[in-house]
């Protein structure tokens, strides 16, 4: 089912999964300030919508997920711009990355830069064999501004994610699979079949579970050891909390199938 009409990025609705996808193709889905502001709208409404479960991202078109920030738009910003498109990017990454619902980027071509990344800041990242990564904003005479000196090295580690960042070269599907960049790498033909049904594999848990599963590692990411497991043992409580818990253990101790209610 189509639920908005947007410009740049076409946004549907199967069921309890909302696909996401940039449509810019004649510039390899690059990024411009109306793509974000879209993105944006679009997220929060997946945000605000307790019948959708999760998201899929993608690119439209055969070539890209998305090739980075427009460079058309780049070319002409200030500074002061370039700080403000930095916040607007940062704002859109921060909303997925704790939107509380799993998101699946579903990369089926170039994600350079800022498409790189859009796919960090989603839950989970499926590659098709034609996807290639790269941060190139020093080619450019740019550093990363949507979050990409921060996540990646989280992801790759720093001497990695230094030598992306600083060389600017792209790498291949299989290359992110063996750095952990991505999570899989399928063939192109297979790529929305297998994001659907890895976050479906999601979805069929307790949503209030997941939802405090996924603040719990982006609450310990930067904090101390002794301070996540604080946070954790938080979460884990309001976990205890729910019905789904009793709904879950009872299913289990009574050998049936759980059904949850998100709440
Ligand atoms: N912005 C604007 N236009 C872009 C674009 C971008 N990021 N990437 C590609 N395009 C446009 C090209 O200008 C070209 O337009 P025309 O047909 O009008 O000439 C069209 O898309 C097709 O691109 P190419 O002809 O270059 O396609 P290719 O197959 O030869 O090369 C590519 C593909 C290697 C991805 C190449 O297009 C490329 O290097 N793109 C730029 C990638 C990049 O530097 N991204 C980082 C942007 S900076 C950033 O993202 C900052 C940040 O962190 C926020």
């Amino acid at each position: 089912m189509l639920v908005s009409v947007f410009d740049t990025i076409s946004f549907d609705i199967h069921g309890r999964v909302a696909v996401l996808a940039i449509n810019r193709p004649a510039v390899l889905n690059a990024l411009n300030h109306q793509t974000l502001v879209e993105l944006l709208q679009a997220v929060r409404s997946i945000a605000l919508d307790e019948k959708i479960g999760g998201a899929i991202i993608t690119g439209g078109g055969q070539k890209a997920f998305a090739a980075g920030a427009d460079i058309k738009e780049l070319a002409a910003m200030t500074p002061l711009g370039a700080q403000a498109l930095s916040h607007q990017g940062h704002a859109l990454m921060d909303m997925i990355e704790t939107l509380g619902k799993p998101v699946i980027a579903a990369v089926n071509g170039y994600a350079l830069g800022g498409g790189c990344e859009l796919a960090m800041a989603c839950t989970v990242r499926i590659a098709s064999e034609t996807a290639k990564f790269g941060q190139p904003e020093v080619s450019l005479g740019l550093i990363p501004g949507y979050g990409g000196t921060q996540r990646l090295p989280r992801l790759i580690g720093k001497g990695r994610a230094l030598q992306m960042i600083l060389s600017g070269k792209s790498i291949d599907a299989h290359e992110a699979l063996r750095i952990g960049l991505v999570n899989e790498v399928v063939p192109a033909a297979e790529l929305l079949a297998r994001s659907t049904a890895v976050l479906e594999a999601m979805m069929a848990n307790a949503p209030v579970a997941l939802r405090l599963a996924m603040e719990a590692v982006n609450r310990g990411e930067g904090a101390a050891l002794a301070e996540a497991c604080a946070v954790e043992a938080d979460l884990f409580a309001l976990s205890a909390a729910t019905a789904d818990r009793t709904e879950g253990t009872a299913a289990f101790l009574s050998k049936r199938k759980p059904v949850f209610q998100g709440a």
